[in-house]
This record gives structure tokens, C-alpha cells and sequence, in this order.
């Protein structure tokens, strides 16, 4: 398949690439972590994963039944640099639900429509209705980060963003709406794994956009935005959860274990559900 990008990452790799960062994907092995400060030193094995993730997925079904019954409405925010495993996250919350009460929203660039409205119109327009579970694969907060990376937004549409952001987010959570906003953090190194492992796999080079390519030059100006969009828009109402996803296995458990710990669903089992790996799943300090 041509991709106008064809083979822009390897050559990214081969001859732009901070020399620590191709080293670390040069001498790890395919099951290594790459990020030398990530707090466990193996990758979950498969078999306590698959065993965990079973136990979670029922805890889930329990959860979606209370939803249904109660009408409650729950939306789960997911952010994260592009490879960070935000779409692989949001699919193991899914796997095992009824589809019509668990829904995916992941818009694309907005079209000039769309421009003219108030900024975030189109997100709220998927928020919950009662009963209803809703996945942001990106978000709102589009603006804080790849706007700002990419100059896609004009300064003071950004202000606006972080004064309006936390209002709004307090408002819905005001309203009953228990929401959650999780930022997938994932090392330098491991992105670009990634990003070569997609740009090679047919089934996966549909994940690879223009962006992306540019992105992987653009590090610093993420992490600066990241930094920012965390600092100004973690409250109280609505505050971060930041997940290391190095390894995806654990990021995933930890993910879904946030949420059913946060609900008062029937039925509850705490043990299935599990402790939070407090060491990558925490507020905004555990971004660095
Ligand atoms: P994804 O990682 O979601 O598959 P991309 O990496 O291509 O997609 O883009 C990252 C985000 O930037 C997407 O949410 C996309 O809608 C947004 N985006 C891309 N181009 C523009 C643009 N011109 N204006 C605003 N947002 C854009
Ligand atoms: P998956 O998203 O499960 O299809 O895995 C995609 C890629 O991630 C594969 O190339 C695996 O080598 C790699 N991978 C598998 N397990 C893990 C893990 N626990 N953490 C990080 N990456 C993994
Ligand atoms: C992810 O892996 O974070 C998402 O699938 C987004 C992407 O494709 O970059």
C-alpha cells in the first residue's frame, strides 16, 4: 500500500532520531520496556493479564447492568500522544458489553461547520443519556494539545479553552454525569517502536497520519502542551488520571479498575477489581 508517508518513519528512525532513543529500541528485546524510569522491570505476562482482564470484564457487565437500571451516565475521556494505546484501551472496556449502551465518539478535524460553533458543541452533542456509557477516543481537549502543536487554533481560542474547560467539566459532573479523564503517558522510545511496528503491519498502517509522522519531531512542543493543558485543567471536579502505558497490559487493568472503583454499582467486588498500580496510574504528577 503507497502511503504518502511511506516509510517516513524508519527514515525518522534511521536518521533523525535522538541517539538515546534509537540505542534503546536497538538493543531491547521485543519484550523489553524501553523507558528506563518505567517502575516494573518485565511486561505483564499474557497469562495473569488475560486472567485479570476476565475478572474485570465481568465487574464491567455488572457495572453496564446498574447504568441500564439507574441511568446513570458515564463518560470516560481518553487522551494520550498518537501510539500512546488510547484506541486499545477504550476496546478492552468494550469487548465484552452490550454495544448499544457503550459507545465509541472519535471525530475527526473538524469541518468548517463545525469551526463556526462553539468549541465544544460537537463533543457535548455525543455526551451521555441515561444509561449509556461513552468512550472520547481524543477530545475537547484536541485543543490544548495537537491545536497547539500544530498551530491549529488561533492563541485566545486556546485561552478560552482552559477558562471554559474546568466550568464545563464541573457543570457535567454537577449534573450527575460521573466522568473521567485519563492521559495515557507513553515514553519516547516506545512510541517509536510503536509507530515503526505500524508503519510495517498492513492491518495497522491505517493508524498513521501525517500527523504522526510530523509529530514525532515535535516531542518537546507536545510535552510542553501536555504539560500546560494537565496543569490548567486538573481539578477537583474533575481531576486527571495519568497512566504510564509503556506496557499496555497494565495500563489497560488499571484503566478499568479507576472506573469500577468509582462507581456504586450492585454487586460490587472489590477484590475481582483489584488494587490501582499506584506506581503508573495516579494524578499529574505521574507525568514527567
Ligand atoms: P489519530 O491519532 O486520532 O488517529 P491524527 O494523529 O491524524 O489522528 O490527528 C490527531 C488529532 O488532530 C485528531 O483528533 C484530528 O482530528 C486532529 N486534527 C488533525 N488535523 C486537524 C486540523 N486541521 N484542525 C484541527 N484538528 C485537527
Ligand atoms: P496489541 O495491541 O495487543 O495487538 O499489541 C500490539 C503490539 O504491542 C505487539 O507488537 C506486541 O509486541 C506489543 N505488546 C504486547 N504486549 C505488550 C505489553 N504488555 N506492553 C506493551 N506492548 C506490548
Ligand atoms: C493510540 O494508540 O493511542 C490510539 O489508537 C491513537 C493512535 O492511533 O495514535
Amino acid at each position: 500500500m503507497d502511503l504518502p508517508f511511506d516509510g517516513a518513519i524508519s527514515a525518522y528512525f534511521e536518521n533523525e532520531a535522538p541517539a538515546e532513543v534509537r540505542d534503546a529500541i536497538q538493543q531491547a528485546g521485543k519484550n523489553d520496556i524501553l523507558s528506563g524510569t518505567y517502575p516494573h522491570k518485565d511486561r505483564l505476562s499474557r497469562k495473569t493479564y488475560e486472567a485479570e482482564l476476565e475478572a474485570l470484564q465481568i465487574e464491567l457487565v455488572k457495572m453496564q447492568h446498574w447504568a441500564k437500571e439507574s441511568g446513570a451516565r458515564i463518560a470516560c475521556v481518553f487522551e494520550g500522544r498518537d501510539a500512546a494505546g488510547k484506541g486499545g484501551t477504550i476496546k478492552r472496556f468494550r469487548e465484552n458489553l452490550n454495544p448499544r449502551g457503550a459507545r465509541i465518539v472519535a471525530l475527526s478535524k473538524p469541518t468548517d461547520s463545525e469551526r463556526s460553533q462553539w468549541y465544544f458543541q460537537r463533543y457535548f452533542d455525543h455526551l451521555p443519556s441515561g444509561g449509556e456509557l461513552v468512550l472520547f477516543d481524543r477530545s475537547w481537549y484536541n485543543r490544548g494539545v495537537v491545536e497547539k502543536v500544530f498551530s491549529f487554533c488561533e492563541h485566545y481560542e486556546r485561552e478560552r479553552f482552559f477558562h471554559q474547560a474546568p466550568n464545563l467539566e464541573e457543570t457535567l459532573v454537577n449534573d450527575g454525569i460521573y466522568l473521567f479523564k485519563f492521559w495515557l503517558n507513553v515514553g519516547r522510545a516506545e512510541q517509536l517502536r510503536r509507530f515503526l511496528s505500524r508503519e510495517t503491519d498492513p492491518l495497522k498502517q491505517w493508524k498513521l497520519s501525517w500527523i504522526d509522522v510530523e509529530g514525532l519531531k515535535r516531542w518537546g512542543a507536545y510535552t510542553a502542551a501536555i504539560g500546560e493543558t494537565l496543569r490548567r485543567t486538573h481539578s477537583e471536579a474533575a481531576p486527571w488520571t495519568v497512566i504510564r502505558s509503556d506496557d499496555k497490559r497494565r495500563a489497560r487493568l488499571n484503566a478499568i479498575r479507576t472506573v469500577l472503583h468509582a462507581l456504586p454499582y450492585d454487586r460490587k467486588d472489590v477484590d475481582a477489581i483489584g488494587a490501582i498500580d499506584d506506581k503508573i496510574c495516579g494524578g499529574p504528577d505521574i507525568w514527567n
